[in-house]
């Protein structure tokens, strides 16, 4: 079965229970309402890590551990995880609408937003992108404020206990992106030419609702540029590697500091036998008040380290080592690996991890067995992250149905 089948399958299994339980919530409307006229955005959205963000596995587990620490976390986290909640106070997760995590009618209810706090026209109308949309079905609001990255800004920067967690939004706005205009939306939602509801006229740009990121390999793979140089002089080879932040508008990795990049980079001779190999790992690392490194961000102290690459940002790492006469060809190989340390169940720890980035160069020393010269060579390889994907989608489906 393909990933795409399997999230087909969760988000049908999420619209049953929403029909079959579907109750009056004043304030906000199910997602499912929308489907009839907004059958693309729902659809994309309901296969978007946004739509399980109260029930993805990962947060559930984080969430448990929360609230053992301290029961007024429920509140806390589920202001940005079902954010409804705020107005409802559903905090027990009760109504249909609440497990929707962050659903369509609380974005577009946003009128403002302010640090994490974000200002709603609830009830029968939308806010929404454009000036000149008709419709009997609700009444439309224009916000300018909906298609910027201010927009994102309430939930994607977060500070607990004075340790700035995540700033993924001062990441873009002190970044080269948000100088030249290019929003969050622009990047992860998008836009083609379309129609924003059934029989609509067609319009120039709708902004397609999948905010792929770290769990898509494909958008992954846009990521990072590497290129290496290799100099020798005598037995001294120096490999100059230069890894670029091609197109992320935020540090990478960004978010929940759990996520790492981790650089390997082998040397090899004719033989296959390793003459040097070296790893890096660029990450922000979060520590409690004794020193020690904790992934529940909530109880940490202090950011012991950030090293993670900025926009545009030209990494540069060198690696110098010795050779033996008679090596006749040197292989290098860097790759980039994407990481992601979660705990689902407080036993297990899962790991995701792919291949994001690689470079490869063949160099002779021995000009006359050499058949051509230095040669890169770019693979990424992708398959990592569509099984764990996949693996996220499986356990959620069990879950759904048992
Ligand atoms: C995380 C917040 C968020 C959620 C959840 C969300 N939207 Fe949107 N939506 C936006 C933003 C932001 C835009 C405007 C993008 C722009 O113009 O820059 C938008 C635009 C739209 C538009 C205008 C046409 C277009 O595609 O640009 C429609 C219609 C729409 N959304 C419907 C929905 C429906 C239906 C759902 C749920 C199935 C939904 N949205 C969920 C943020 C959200
Ligand atoms: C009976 C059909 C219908 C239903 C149901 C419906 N809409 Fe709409 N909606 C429309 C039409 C038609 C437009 C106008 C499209 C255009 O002008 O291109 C629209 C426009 C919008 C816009 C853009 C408003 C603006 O002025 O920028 C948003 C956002 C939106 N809808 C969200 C939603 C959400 C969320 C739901 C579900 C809670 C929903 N709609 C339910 C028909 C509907
Ligand atoms: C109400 C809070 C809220 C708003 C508003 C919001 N997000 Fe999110 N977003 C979340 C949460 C929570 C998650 C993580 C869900 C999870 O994994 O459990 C998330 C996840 C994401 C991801 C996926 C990250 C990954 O690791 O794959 C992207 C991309 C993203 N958001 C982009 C945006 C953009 C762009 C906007 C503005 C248009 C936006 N979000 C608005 C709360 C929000
Ligand atoms: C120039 C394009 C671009 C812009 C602008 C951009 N992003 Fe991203 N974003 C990416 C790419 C590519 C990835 C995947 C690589 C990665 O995981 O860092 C990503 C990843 C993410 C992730 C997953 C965490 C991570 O880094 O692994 C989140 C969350 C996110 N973006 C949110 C946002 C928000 C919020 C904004 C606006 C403040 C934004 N992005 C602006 C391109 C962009
Ligand atoms: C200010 C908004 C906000 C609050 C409050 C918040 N989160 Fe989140 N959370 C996010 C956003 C945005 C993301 C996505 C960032 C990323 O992709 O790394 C996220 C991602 C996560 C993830 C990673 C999910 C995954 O699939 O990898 C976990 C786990 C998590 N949050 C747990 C919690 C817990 C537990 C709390 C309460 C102690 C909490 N969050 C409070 C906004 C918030």
């Amino acid at each position: 079965m393909s990933v795409k089948m399997i999230i087909g399958a969760v988000v049908g299994i999420i619209a049953i229970g929403l029909i079959s339980g579907a109750q009056a919530v004043e304030e906000f409307q199910i997602s499912y309402s929308c489907t009839d006229c907004h059958p693309d955005r729902y659809e994309e959205w309901g296969r978007s890590i946004h739509a399980l963000a109260v029930s993805d596995p990962v947060f559930e587990a984080a969430y448990m551990r929360a609230l053992k620490s301290d029961p007024k976390y429920r509140e806390y986290c589920l202001g940005c995880h079902s954010p409804i909640t705020k107005v409802t106070k559903d905090f027990n997760l009760t109504k249909s609408i609440s497990v929707e995590g962050v659903t369509c009618s609380f974005c577009h209810s946003v009128t403002g937003v302010e640090g994490n706090d974000y200002a709603l026209n609830t009830g029968n109308l939308m806010v929404g992108p454009y000036t000149d949309s008709m419709t009997d079905a609700h009444t439309s609001i224009y916000s300018q404020m909906l298609t910027t990255s201010e927009f994102c800004s309430g939930c994607h920067e977060l500070s607990i206990n004075g340790v700035p967690v995540f700033e993924t939004y001062s990441e873009w706005k002190e970044g080269p992106y948000s100088a030249e205009g290019k929003q969050c939306q622009d990047c992860h939602m998008e836009a083609k030419r379309g129609v924003a509801a059934k029989n609509g006229t067609l319009r120039e740009k709708v902004y397609q609702h999948f905010w792929y990121g770290s769990h898509s390999g494909q958008f992954l793979a846009k990521a990072f540029r590497i290129e290496s140089n290799i100099q020798q002089t005598g037995s001294r080879v120096k490999v100059t590697l230069n890894i670029t932040n091609n197109n992320v508008g935020h540090k990478i990795p960004s978010g929940i500091p759990s996520r790492k990049v981790i650089l390997d980079f082998k040397a090899t001779d004719e033989n296959g036998k390793s003459l040097f190999s070296a790893q890096k790992v660029y990450t922000k690392t979060l520590v409690d008040q004794y020193g020690d490194e904790v992934y529940d961000f909530w109880k940490a102290a202090s950011v012991a380290s950030d090293n993670r690459i900025k926009p545009r940002e030209n990494r540069i790492e060198v690696f110098e080592f010795e050779i033996q006469d008679g090596i006749n060809k040197l292989e290098t190989h860097a790759t980039l690996t994407y990481q992601n340390e979660a705990e689902i169940i407080t036993r297990s720890v899962e790991s995701m991890s792919a291949e994001i980035a690689s470079n490869g160069t063949t160099t002779w020393f021995n000009q006359t067995a050499a058949p051509g010269n230095t040669a890169p060579k770019e693979s990424p390889a992708l398959g990592g992250i569509g099984s764990v994907v996949a693996l996220i989608a499986i356990y959620l489906v069990r879950k759904k149905n048992g």
